[in-house]
């Protein structure tokens, strides 16, 4: 009969062990038993980067990498993206079912009644270089609304945990959009709360005189299908930081802008504009193949960013809607020139050996770069815009985390390799050694 358990022999000691598994995981703790001596720490797993260690349960995000499957609370992405819309996928992923119509009123009301941010946190911008990125302004301007608020440190009350939602989500397009301004140096444009949670946005980053601002209903729609397709990933960088921060029990200003921190980086949500500049580098189509060479013989240095993904062994399903979406952008926008490259690109990559052994596919990345700069967004805004479709998966996954018995405050064990403990030595012996050392 079968048993859902692992039987372990310690060949150091000849003992057996036997662990139960769940869900498809032992506990890293019931290793601790395996000892050798009775003084022993006992037996840990070693894995840097998490490469097959879950560090929470989820209900949030469903992700199968080989097959190319995302679903958020079940449901699948695509879906989400044709019937959806950024703020419905956000009550949803937070809430883990899709809003009543007396729900989604409350909801989109709430966030809209939370866009406007202190006139204190303005003049917090004013101070940043005008050629400053937009993404260490929102590090930046994301901590400091833990100073407003000090009532987010109550993380364990539902209700003030609520009210932390409806700002983070609510204002970081005002924040974003704000960081834009600073940096071509216009005057700030305020919320519009007749317009949806993308129009307005559109609205903040390029209103200029109008009175008010006409949304163009394609690239809005092109918005709230980024943002939906943002809106979670389960245990990423930024994910982990956002959970790892947040399990110190400080409030979720302060994890959030841990968690753009991490998604600044360019292997994360900075690869959608090192994908741009990447493509401008390379310049023409004809010159591709050149480039798929020094990826290949550089030996890991020079990377074809928005291509491959820890998670994904097939073609990440995230890019194949942008895709197929970019053609109706790119109607309203005219084409986008570098997606000649970005094509030429992937065909080659899909039939190189390099690429197919190593099962690198374009991710979310790839395409996502040529739509948001056909928009007119500048490249440093790219990560911009994932951080705000991600607030709310961040803000999910960190609900979970305080209200799951089983996590503590995230606390890695390390295997040590340095120097056996020794005695301290005066400066003047180790200069004395050091002049024999030379005279030797
Ligand atoms: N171009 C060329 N070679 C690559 C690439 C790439 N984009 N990605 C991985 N490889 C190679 C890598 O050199 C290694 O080769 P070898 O086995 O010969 O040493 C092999 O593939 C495995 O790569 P890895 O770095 O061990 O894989 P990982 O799971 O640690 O990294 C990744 C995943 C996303 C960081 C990586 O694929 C990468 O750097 N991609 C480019 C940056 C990028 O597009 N990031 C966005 C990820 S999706 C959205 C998000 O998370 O923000």
């Amino acid at each position: 009969m079968s048993k859902d358990t692992l039987s372990i022999t310690d060949n150091r000691t000849g003992k057996n062990y036997e662990v139960p598994i769940e869900h498809g995981t032992i506990k890293a703790l019931d290793l601790r038993q395996i000892k050798v001596a009775a003084d022993d720490f006992g037996l840990m797993t070693y894995d840097p980067a998490f490469m097959n260690t879950a560090s929470c349960q989820s209900r949030v995000t469903f992700i199968d990498g080989e097959r190319g499957i995302l679903n958020y609370r079940g449901y699948p992405i695509e879906q989400l993206a044709e019937k959806s819309t950024y703020l419905e996928t956000a009550y949803l992923v937070l809430n883990g079912e899709l809003p009543t119509r007396a729900q989604h009123e409350d909801w989109v009301h709430n966030v809209t009644y939370h866009t406007m941010i202190h006139e204190n946190v303005k003049e917090l911008m004013g101070a940043f270089r005008y050629d400053a990125h937009p993404m260490g302004m929102l590090v930046s301007t994301v901590g400091a609304l833990s100073t407003f608020y000090p009532g987010a440190k109550d993380i364990h009350d539902p209700l003030a945990r609520r009210h932390q939602v409806y700002r983070l989500i609510g204002k970081i397009p005002t924040l974003a959009a704000f960081a834009y301004r600073h940096s071509v140096g216009m005057p700030y444009a305020y919320p519009d709360n007749d317009l949806s949670y993308c129009g307005n946005f559109l609205n903040m980053m390029f209103r200029m005189t109008e009175t008010k601002y006409k949304v163009n209903p394609v690239l809005e729609r092109a918005l709230e299908v980024l943002f939906i397709l943002h809106a979670d990933h389960e245990q990423n960088c930024s994910t982990s930081a956002m959970r790892g921060v947040g399990s110190s029990g400080v409030d979720p200003y302060s994890a959030a802008a841990a968690a753009i921190a991490a998604l600044y980086g360019p292997l994360h949500g900075g690869a959608n504009e090192q994908v741009l500049r990447m493509l401008r580098e390379i310049g023409s189509k004809d010159k591709v193949p050149a480039f798929i060479r020094e990826v290949k013989e550089s030996g890991g240095d020079v990377r074809l960013m928005g291509f491959g993904h820890r998670v994904y062994k097939n073609y990440d399903p995230r890019a194949k809607i942008i895709k197929k979406m970019a053609d109706e952008v790119f109607e309203v926008t005219g084409r986008n020139p570098l997606l000649e490259i970005a094509l030429e690109l992937e065909r080659i990559a899909l039939e190189d050996e390099y690429f197919l052994k190593r099962k690198l596919y374009p991710n979310v990345d790839f395409y996502s770069g040529l739509i948001y700069q056909a928009m007119k967004f500048p490249v440093d805004m790219f990560p911009v815009l994932f951080a705000i479709g991600r607030m709310s998966g961040w803000l999910a996954q960190w609900q979970e985390m305080i209200e799951d018995k089983d996590q503590k405050i995230a606390r890695p064990r390390q295997v040590y390799l340095g120097a056996p403990r020794r005695d301290y030595v005066a400066v003047e012996k180790r200069m004395a050694r050091e002049a024999a050392l030379t005279v030797a």
